[in-house]
């Protein structure tokens, strides 16, 4: 059903990622980091776990979003907690075939081995090495000519661990044959500043990042999608309704699933309703980024006078100053810019910055 609004993980629930899995298949048998980027409700997740699940390679799947969801914040034991459930997971699935890397992990310090589980522990002064656990299942891999997935979805969520991803990434590209990691991002400016590739210094750099970059949906594609939704569920829906939802939510597969779903599940007609609602679960994010920061006065007015109208730098500068009564620093203000683009907010075309997600957008004029 294309209308269920968790990610999804059947090839036959997945609109039109023939392609996009194709260039998976072919970065992961000649790539060693690929990387699925997009911006928020894009289907990265969907593409990925998809794949995974298909793909028939062992894998590793490592959530952000989900030590998020159970620990408030991203720290080192959510991380932990996250990676020992994702080794257990993996463990499960190929328990028959996989007792000669428990046994070579066994002994590593703050591992630690039951008939059932393994914990891995996280304080400091015994914690367990994730370099070490992926060097042992290399060498398994290695041993039963496989090659394995690590994958991380939303890897720059991960940003501000003790831990040094770039090494641990260039030290998996070089040694770890067998091992290819798959990593997503919404955040994409985030994630590149968390790789690091472009610096010389960084032990990421010159490696080959394959990337798999995920589009909006033409109209027409999001026209066939949520008709094609319809037909799945047996739901006779106005064909207007259905081309001025497309006109509203663009190609955003996640907006036109959400629509979908409210419509046929949720009985909702009203595609005003529909787009508020919408627009207040997008304005959430924005609100929780812009709560941490100390320029949040400020960024509140960036985004508004880019949602009114899309804006060159220098205009969206005079609204700022024009708001705050004070002259403000071109590089304070390009700064605030670069990470309002970098977080995917706002997008630059051509000179005009824009709100590119115009639920988003929607959500900016009426809430923020
Ligand atoms: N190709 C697709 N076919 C059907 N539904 C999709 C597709 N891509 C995304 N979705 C739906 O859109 C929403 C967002 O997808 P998700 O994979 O979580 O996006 P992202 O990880 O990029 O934020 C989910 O409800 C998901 O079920
Ligand atoms: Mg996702």
């Amino acid at each position: 059903m294309y209308f269920a609004l968790e990610p999804k993980c059947r090839r036959k629930d997945l609109f039109d990622f023939e392609n996009e899995l194709k260039r998976l298949e072919d970065g992961v048998k000649f790539g060693r980091i690929i990387l699925i980027t997009a911006p928020r409700r894009f289907g990265k997740t969907s593409l990925l776990k998809t794949f995974l699940n298909e793909c028939s390679l062992p894998f590793i799947f490592i959530d952000a979003r989900r030590v998020i969801a159970s620990e408030g914040i991203v720290n080192m034991r959510g991380f932990m907690i996250e990676f020992t459930n994702a080794l257990n997971d993996f463990l499960n699935r190929y328990r028959g075939v996989i007792g000669k890397f428990i046994n070579s992990i066994k002994g590593l310090d703050g591992v630690e081995v039951t008939a059932s589980f393994i914990r891995l522990s996280w304080k400091k002064k015994n914690r367990a090495n994730i370099a070490l656990i992926l060097d042992n299942l290399n060498k398994w891999a290695s041993e039963n000519n496989l090659k394995v997935i690590l994958a991380f979805d939303e890897l720059q969520e991960f940003r501000v661990l003790p831990i040094n991803f770039p090494s641990l990434l260039a030290y998996i590209y070089d040694n770890l044959l067998n091992i290819v990691v798959i990593l997503t991002g919404s955040q994409v400016g985030l994630l590149y500043d968390l790789l690091k590739v472009d610096n010389p210094k960084s032990p990421l750099y010159g490696r080959v990042l394959y990337e798999v970059k995920l589009r909006r949906l033409s109209n027409e594609e999001a026209i066939t999608f949520l008709r094609e939704g319809f037909r799945q569920l047996s739901y006779k829906v106005n064909e207007n309704l259905i081309v001025e939802a497309v006109n509203k939510l663009d190609g955003i597969l996640g907006w036109l699933t959400f629509f979908g779903w409210s419509v046929a599940y949720g009985g909702e007609t009203s595609l005003d309703r529909i787009l508020e609602h919408a627009a207040r679960q997008a304005i959430e994010e924005l609100k929780s980024f812009l709560k941490k920061s100390r320029a949040e006065n400020r960024y509140r007015i960036i985004l508004r006078t880019i949602a009114v109208k899309p804006s060159t730098w220098s205009i969206i500068k005079k609204s700022l100053e024009a708001e705050e009564g004070i002259e403000i620093d071109d590089k304070n203000f390009t700064n605030l810019l670069n990470n309002l683009l970098k977080l995917n907010f706002i997008e630059k075309q051509n000179n005009l910055y824009v709100i590119g997600d115009p639920v988003l957008r929607h959500g900016i004029l009426l809430y923020l």
